[in-house]
């Protein structure tokens, strides 16, 4: 759907000479006859960022095409809005904030000054406290109320303060030597009663993460944990041992009951979906420890130096962000598979879910008319080998265009090698079948019956993105991750959207904050459409207690 009309056409990249010269390039010929007639596109479609090896020479790209695409990119904001981000300046205009999560994985010598204050030190203060509590946590000197260590954090937050965190923390648990981690997300008590079963007050922590302070899951959790904890320890006092917070919001804090001593600050010019590499990621470095941590924050600030540097032409994020704009606007994509081939990255897709989608999910242009094009892309996902018995049919014969981003690794996390090869090898494999297919003689020759031919036949020409890297590490985690943020920085900056704003999540917020009265007060008179009060009457006839 585009809400592009005539009067209130805005933001039009569609109506450059370059996006004309872009659509008169049409498709080009298929990945079998690109390969044949130029076999050497594997070598020279080949990019790198940081420890990352990008192999793009599987997407429907020829040089043509690419300086195409990069002519729309340079003829769009994305220079200037880049160089503004990373200068500080307000990007997110809808919010008048700056935009710097790029500032938090400066090293320490760095400064970068926003309105006439130097914001490096203040990052590097805030992770100085994590550190020295992170220590203190796994040393054994911060002790439970009752003398005991922690052994178990419970990360209490939902969105950017709970999909960061928790992706990270799987994809590195092979790295974890402190206390074990449970997230909490969901506001269905069922969540929080799985996380705390089998849990012992005395040893567990909890870490309630949220920029506000004011989201309705994260406080109900908290307010839950808290219970609990007070409840079997006998002593409200045992919550400053047992509880800390992460938060912009110091009043907030407080309010709720935690010492803001207790807290770990950051600044409102970090998005939640682009915080995991502030204090948000107070659970993963409880985890793995601060060193480690230290490494992760270096792969972020690897890939930005790529990407502020490298030409348009060979810088990773450019390119993927610039096919899959063209696959979305000019050949109607509509979603985009990410498909880590590693057990650990299982969560992945649902962080970049968040990442794309509540960046990206826009109409309104930044100033303030429908945008020209469709913008971002429905993300999904699942770790390979387990896809392949699931969705990969209609990947390989569906008759969606669905580009796919591969990643894999060369060494393994864990487990026996020969599970890795064949992990490898089916990572591979599916990258040529979407590629390559296979032809009608082709099934022919295999000695498969005349009737079956047309049902085995793979037409191939399915775009995708290889990403490799020697191993999930913290640092090369860091840096997948980077790519992605930047991916989606560009295609915002392309569309002519805000990506750090989020006010379409607010009306759901509003409307459930009107009807959670409705459903628990019986006098209470629902004034919605017919649908819903209906609905409502439904669950108050029905509900327990
Ligand atoms: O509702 C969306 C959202 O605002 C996300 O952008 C954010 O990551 C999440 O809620 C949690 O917000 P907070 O960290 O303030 O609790």
């Amino acid at each position: 759907m585009c809400l592009l009309t005539e009067e209130n056409r805005g933001v039009d990249l569609t109506s450059t000479p370059e996006w004309r010269r872009l659509l008169a390039l049409g498709t080009p010929p298929p990945l079998r006859e690109l390969f044949a007639s130029d076999p050497d596109r594997a070598r020279r479609y080949r990019f790198g960022c940081a420890d990352l090896t990008v192999d793009l020479s599987k997407n429907w790209l020829t040089d043509d095409i690419l300086r195409a695409l990069v002519d729309v990119a340079d003829a769009s904001a994305l220079s200037e809005r880049r160089t503004a981000m990373f200068a500080g300046e307000r990007i997110n205009s809808t919010e008048d904030r700056a935009v710097l999560h790029v500032a938090l994985r400066l090293p320490r010598a760095s400064s970068l000054i926003v309105d006439g204050h130097d914001v490096v030190p203040d990052i590097h203060r805030v992770l100085d406290r994590m550190s020295a509590f992170a220590d203190a946590v796994r040393d054994g000197t911060h002790l439970g109320h009752t003398g005991k260590p922690i052994e178990v954090v419970v990360n209490i937050g939902i969105g950017g303060s709970d999909l960061g965190p928790a992706m990270v923390y799987d994809a590195l648990h092979r790295f974890a030597d402190g206390p074990r981690c449970r997230f909490v997300s969901n506001v269905d008590g069922a969540d929080i009663a799985g996380a705390l079963a089998g849990l012992d007050p005395e040893t567990t922590l909890f870490v309630v993460c949220s920029k506000t302070f004011t989201t309705i899951e994260t406080l109900t959790n908290a307010r839950t944990a808290r219970d609990w904890l007070v409840g079997r320890l006998g002593d409200d006092q045992a919550v400053s041992r047992h509880f800390v917070a992460v938060s912009t919001d110091a009043a907030a804090v407080g309010a709720f009951g935690i010492d803001p001593q207790n807290m770990f600050g950051f600044w409102d010019w970090v998005g939640g979906r682009y915080s995991v590499d502030s204090a948000v990621g107070l659970s993963v470095m409880l985890a793995i420890g601060p060193a480690r941590f230290g490494q992760f924050l270096s792969g972020f600030h690897s890939v930005d130096k790529d990407f502020v540097s490298v030409p348009h032409a060979q810088n990773a994020a450019v390119v993927m962000a610039l096919l899959g704009m063209w696959y979305s606007n000019v050949h109607g994509a509509q979603t985009k598979a990410v498909l880590p081939y590693s057990h650990n990255l299982r969560r992945f897709p649902a962080y970049l879910q968040q990442l794309d989608m509540e960046s990206n999910g826009k109409t309104v242009g930044l100033d303030g008319r429908a945008v020209a094009t469709t913008t971002g892309p429905v993300v999904w996902g699942e770790p390979g080998t387990n896809g392949q018995h699931a969705f990969y049919q209609l990947l390989h014969q569906g008759s969606w265009l669905i580009p796919c981003d591969f990643i894999g690794f060369a060494r393994p996390g864990a487990g026996p090698q020969h599970h890795h090869d064949l992990l490898m090898s089916n990572l591979f494999a599916q990258a040529e079948a979407l590629a390559f297919g296979r032809t009608p003689a082709e099934v022919a020759a295999e000695g498969v019956p005349e009737q079956q031919i047309d049902h085995r036949v793979f037409l191939g020409n399915r775009p995708s993105t290889m990403i490799l890297a020697d191993e999930l590490s913290p640092k090369v985690l860091g840096e997948l991750i980077a790519l992605y943020e930047h991916i989606v920085f560009v295609q915002g900056a392309i569309w002519g959207i805000n990506p750090f704003d989020q006010w379409g999540v607010e009306l759901g917020k509003v409307l459930a904050n009107r009807i959670t009265p409705e459903l628990v007060d019986a006098s209470a008179v629902p004034a919605h459409d017919p649908s819903t009060n209906a609905l409502i009457a439904w669950y108050r006839a029905r509900r327990s207690g």
